[in-house]
């Protein structure tokens, strides 16, 4: 770990990324079959990482309707993630305007702007092929992305960006793998994975380059903004409209769920390692832990 928390030269970790997208990118135009059929029986998610799992709610559904409420959730997961890259991109597009392009740095970032619009046209596809809403988050967030979009930046901007990649990813890694999985959802969660692994590479580097050059109080304000952003997004991951798939009520299905240990636990098991990266690298502690603890994140 301590090793690990050593911050590497831009430029040297920009090229290896480079590379290595050169070698393992994606289209999801031409690398996914959309036609392939969906499988009957197969869900589109882990069902233990459901936000009902567990319940006396989810005791009540049939096999079909938790699988059904798997695709919405998953769907809901997805457009929630698409919006976040939106917002990634107008992030990215700010930074590297002052950078110079000669530098492989401000070309990654270039390069993870062309890898995140190809990942939200594949969900765009995905939620279209599973005949679902494009859920998105609730409307007070959908407003707040576009603030954060045109405002954030440093040290907790990369946090943040982290927050969601890595949680997505840990989700996704559980599905891929997994047989009793829909194999056209395991496919977009596979290239995902290798495209984002090289994105966590890249703001994990920012991270640890950028926290050491704030003062004691710039510090304090990016660990609130990142736990705020971080609750934020974590939150809207479920849009609560979901639930209406199987006949539940919004309003009581995100009742149930927020009170629901099992689903608090996934939340901390998708942010776990995130968090033990960003607490080592001091983005995370402090007062504002507390909001991270009330989003059940750490
Ligand atoms: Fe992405
Ligand atoms: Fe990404």
């Amino acid at each position: 770990m301590a090793r690990a928390l050593q911050p590497k030269d831009a430029d040297t970790v920009a090229s290896r990324l480079l590379d290595a997208s050169a070698r393992g990118s994606y289209d999801p135009h031409i690398d996914i079959d959309w036609d392939a059929p969906l499988e009957d029986g197969k869900a589109y998610m882990p069902l233990e990482r459901v936000s009902l799992y567990g319940t006396d709610l989810w005791r009540g559904l049939s096999d079909e309707q938790r699988i059904e409420l798997s695709k919405h959730e998953i769907a809901s997961i997805a457009s929630v993630g698409l919006w976040f890259e939106i917002v990634l991109m107008q992030l990215l597009v700010r930074y590297v305007y002052d950078l110079d392009p000669r530098s492989p740095h401000a070309q990654y970032a270039l390069t993870e702007i062309g890898d995140e619009t190809r990942h939200s046209i594949m969900f765009a596809k995905a939620i279209t092929r599973f005949g679902a809403p494009a859920y998105g988050p609730v409307k007070l967030i959908h407003t707040a992305g576009k603030v954060y979009g045109a405002l954030a930046g440093g040290p907790s901007m990369f946090g943040a960006v982290l927050v969601a990649e890595e949680a997505t990813d840990r989700l996704q890694r559980a599905t891929m793998d997994n047989p009793d999985m829909q194999p056209l959802i395991r496919m977009v969660n596979r290239i995902h994975v290798v495209e984002e692994a090289r994105h966590v590479r890249f703001a994990r580097e920012a991270v640890l380059r950028d926290v050491p050059k704030l003062n004691r109080a710039q510090l304090e304000a990016h660990r609130w903004v990142l736990a705020l952003t971080a609750y934020g997004v974590m939150d809207a991951m479920i849009n609560p409209r979901v639930y209406r798939s199987v006949g539940i009520e919004p309003r009581q299905g995100r009742a149930v769920a927020m009170a629901n240990p099992h689903h608090h636990e996934t939340r901390r098991w998708m942010t776990e390692k995130v968090m033990a990266f960003l607490t080592g690298a001091g983005l995370v502690g402090g007062p504002s832990k507390s909001i991270l603890r009330a989003a059940h994140l750490v």
